[in-house]
């Protein structure tokens, strides 16, 4: 107790608030862009819901790799109790001006065996937080699956592993389009489909923790790095597409809502001038972004993938082609931050092969001169030049930027000068990417709260909201982030020097709870 009360005290910060900073000069404002555009903020359902064992949900394959000691003993059981503080939430989120929220439905909530009857508890809870935001005018974006399928489908067949996925999914997917559809118009399948096929099966440092003894960041106890990650990406673009065109078949006419899938993305550029530097960016492009673009677009994987994969690249009948060719409405992209590309030629020659092997790069980041450790550079954003690629090398598909944001210790301060920086910085990006003809169609901030993050549990935090996890109330704290965006959406940032202020005193001490 005594030795808590001390790690506590080491761990506490008071922050002494009640001051004002100027953070102003900006030469635009929401109203520079089209009234049709929306801003809003994210989240996904194991990182903010809690509740994890509760009115009938059952264990998602993020739970398993939580409880399995991915985070040190941190995990979503609890999270921000966004379950039970939704009305509460969705009030911060008027507060602040939001015209859209991101959120995902826990599939294992709605249906917790993964296919057959729904759960009439975890229909309310959809229900009653879509009706929360409607009401408010706040429009629902939703995601179905983000990082957390059914366990019970990882046990019986391999999730994403097994085309079995497929039809459970449209089965999940039939079901939410018809209770939510009334009032949802925009629906993302597959939450970081590129990051969830590396992370889970790959590297391993994402559920379900799957990769080669002697590849991943592990450890992982089964999977095969060579292979299964283009497996899993194979069935999430056939799964996609089935759901893309069930929609169109059965419910757009009626619903008149839209259907895309998310993807990960780095902006990429040559580490040096030399040509070859140049051409492992190009790759590094196609690998992670035209693995799943290029088949929604032109039916087919990059050429440049499928010669490298080779024999382990799964191929796509020419039906199943048709049927994956055109089944976008949009693309979800999550940018962050810029990377550098370097050749690495040797890396081909190995005898072991995964998809890093196989692109033959390496990627470096670069923490630019001014930003603090442990946060995102802002100085030169690079979402334009993603923007650009895009417009280039697909076609002028709608895109939602479904996260940006950035990264800080969670322990750090409410004063989060380096999230306005950077916010700042990035949607003033985008504003000069769709003046030149980008084709965006809503911003969302990652992510409202501070949640449980998927790369390390509660030790960094992306919120314009701090959570108190010491606080059984787990009370929010608008961070000086949360005022500047709200400020800029209610059109008051333009050419105007604003005075804001920051809550009151908050204990930072929740570090504590998973360090010994
Ligand atoms: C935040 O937590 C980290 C890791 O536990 C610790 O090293 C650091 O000193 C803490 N910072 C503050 C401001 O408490
Ligand atoms: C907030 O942080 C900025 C930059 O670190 C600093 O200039 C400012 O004085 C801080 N504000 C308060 C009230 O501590
Ligand atoms: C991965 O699968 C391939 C193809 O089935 C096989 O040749 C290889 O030995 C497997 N590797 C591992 C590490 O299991
Ligand atoms: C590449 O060339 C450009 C223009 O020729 C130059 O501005 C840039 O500094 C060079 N970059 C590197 C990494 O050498
Ligand atoms: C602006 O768009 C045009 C046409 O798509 C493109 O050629 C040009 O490179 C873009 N400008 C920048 C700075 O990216
Ligand atoms: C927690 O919430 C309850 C009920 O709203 C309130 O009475 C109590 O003061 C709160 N406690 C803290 C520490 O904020």
């Amino acid at each position: 107790m005594m030795q808590q009360q001390q790690q506590r005290l080491y761990l506490l910060v008071l922050v002494a608030m009640h001051f004002a900073v100027v953070v102003g000069d900006d030469d635009f404002s929401r109203n520079d862009f089209p009234a049709s555009f929306v801003f809003g903020s994210g989240s996904s359902a194991y990182q903010v819901e809690g509740a994890a064992f509760e009115d009938g949900r059952t264990p998602s394959i993020w739970d398993t790799f939580s409880h399995a000691g991915a985070y040190n003993g941190a995990n979503g059981d609890i999270a921000c109790d966004a379950y039970h503080k939704y009305k509460e939430d969705v009030q911060l989120m008027v507060d602040t001006g939001l015209e859209a929220y991101r959120f995902s439905i826990s599939w294992s909530r709605l249906i917790p065996n993964g296919r057959g009857p729904v759960n009439p508890k975890g229909l309310q809870y959809y229900n009653s937080l879509i009706n929360e935001l409607v009401s408010h005018g706040i429009q629902p974006h939703v995601t179905l699956c983000h990082d957390d399928v059914p366990q019970v489908l990882e046990d019986e067949y391999g999730g994403w592993l097994s085309e079995k996925i497929i039809n459970d999914f449209i089965a999940y997917a039939d079901i939410c389009f018809k209770e939510f559809g009334d009032r949802v118009l925009h629906w993302t399948t597959v939450n970081e489909a590129n990051v969830f096929a590396l992370g889970g099966y790959d590297l391993g440092f994402t559920p379900p923790g799957r990769c080669s003894p002697h590849v991943g960041i592990g450890p992982c106890s089964r999977g095969n790095s060579s292979t299964e990650p283009y497996i899993v990406a194979h069935n999430m673009l056939l799964t996609h597409s089935s759901v893309f065109r069930l929609y169109k078949r059965k419910y757009k006419s009626t619903q008149h809502g839209f259907v895309g899938l998310n993807i990960f993305a780095y902006r990429f550029i040559p580490h040096t001038n030399a040509t070859a530097d140049e051409g492992a960016t190009l790759r590094a492009y196609a690998f992670y972004l035209g693995w799943f673009i290029s088949p929604l677009i032109f039916g087919d994987y990059p050429v440049t993938m499928k010669d490298r994969v080779g024999s382990r690249m799964p191929t796509f009948t020419r039906q199943e082609s048709e049927q994956v060719k055109g089944a976008i409405d949009f693309i979800g992209l999550n940018h962050y931050a810029t990377l550098h590309v370097k050749d690495r030629p040797s890396a081909f020659e190995r005898d072991y092969r995964d998809f890093s092997t196989d692109a033959a790069i390496q990627l470096v980041f670069e923490q630019g001169g001014v930003t603090p450790k442990g946060e995102y550079p802002w100085t030169q954003p690079g979402l334009r030049a993603v923007l650009e690629y895009f417009k280039k090398t697909y076609g002028n598909l709608p895109i939602y930027i479904h996260e940006n944001g950035q990264t800080t210790p969670r322990n750090a301060t409410l004063n989060d000068t380096g999230r306005v920086e950077y916010l700042h910085a990035y949607i003033r990006n985008l504003l000069d990417a769709m003046r030149n003809g980008s084709n965006v169609r809503g911003y969302f901030s990652w992510s409202f709260l501070d949640g449980l993050e998927l790369l390390d549990g509660y030790k960094s935090a992306y919120g314009l909201y701090y959570v108190d996890l010491d606080d059984k109330n787990l009370t929010r704290y608008p961070k000086l982030s949360q005022q500047w965006y709200s400020n800029f959406l209610k059109g008051k940032s333009r050419k105007s020097n604003v005075n804001l202020e920051i809550g009151k005193e908050v204990s930072h001490s929740s570090e504590s709870e998973f360090s010994s």
